[in-house]
């Protein structure tokens, strides 16, 4: 499949094969004690295992794609300063759900998406405790461990699961905005249930398996949603900003769901939470 005059069917096998390889370094670690560091507050955490993973997945793709540019989460944390522009741009999350990672609760995964004119156009998102693995090309379908996936295609929110997350930040007015919205999509929405796999790639992946109707999230980076938004768009679900209009993989908030409905009905019901631009 091309894009641009870029082959994505490549591009697509070098971030599964170099997540498979991050996969094998979180499998050796999962289950042995971790030295921990905090970055922005004491819930939002990073190990040896976050640096290594995206250590290798930066260094194999970059000796591949040296025209590229490259976004990491670890990276950034460090300092690095990145310009977002139309160049092929690769948003890493070498561990999404650190906090799971920490105590061993098997929801975690390599999140690689790749950008191209700041269009998520590959993503691979990989759970490798579970051994899932989730990609999209756009314009291919998306696939769990090779065979197709889709939404559900519901849209009546009152009969619809739907996943959420407190995020790592600890500001009190944030969360305060946030608990807000959670309790009126559960009462005025009237939803079935909420969950929250502490995993934003991963959230959204089951939206695009069609296991939960929609995902929200604000506070969260362009490495945590890059990957599973073309995911959940070849599955045949919406992603958006929940603001309204298309989805912004800088603006640190997200909507998917498995109908242009639900995604509208939650956007509705909820208040924005304002962040400071990737
Ligand atoms: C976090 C996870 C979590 C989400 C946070 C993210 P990390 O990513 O995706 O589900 O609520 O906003 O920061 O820190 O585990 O890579
Ligand atoms: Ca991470």
């Amino acid at each position: 499949m091309a894009f641009d005059g870029h082959d994505l069917n490549d591009y697509l096998q070098s971030a599964i094969n170099v997540a498979k390889a991050g996969g094998e370094l979180i499998i050796e670690t999962f289950y042995k004690e971790k030295s921990i560091e905090t970055k922005s507050s004491s819930a939002d955490l990073v190990t040896e295992t976050d640096k290594a993973v995206e250590k290798l997945i930066f260094s194999t793709l970059k000796n591949k794609y040296p025209q590229h540019s490259f976004i990491g989460e670890e990276s950034v944390s460090d300092g690095e300063v990145v310009e977002y522009t139309n160049n092929a741009t690769w948003m890493v999350d070498p561990v999404d759900g650190t906090c799971n990672f920490v105590h061993s609760f098997p929801t975690v995964a390599v999140s690689i998406g790749l950008t191209i004119n700041k269009q998520a156009v590959v993503g691979v998102v990989y759970n490798p405790i579970l051994n899932e693995m989730y990609t999209a090309i756009k314009g291919g379908g998306a696939f769990l461990n090779s065979k197709p996936i889709k939404v559900s295609g519901q849209t009546d929110l009152c009969k619809s699961l739907i996943i959420h997350e407190l995020g790592s930040g600890r500001e009190a007015d944030k969360m305060e905005i946030n608990r807000q919205n959670i309790h009126r999509v559960v009462q005025e929405g009237k939803v079935h249930g909420t969950r929250s796999m502490g995993s934003a790639a991963l959230n959204m992946s089951f939206v695009a398996r069609g296991a939960a109707e929609a995902y929200f999230e604000y506070g969260l980076h362009c490495w945590d949603y890059c990957a599973a938004t073309i995911i959940v768009q070849e599955a045949g679900g919406c992603v958006r900003d929940p603001g309204g209009g298309e989805v912004d993989l800088m603006a640190r908030r997200v909507i998917g769901g498995s109908s242009v409905k639900i995604v509208e009905d939650i956007s509705k019901l909820i208040t924005p939470i304002e962040y400071e631009r990737d």
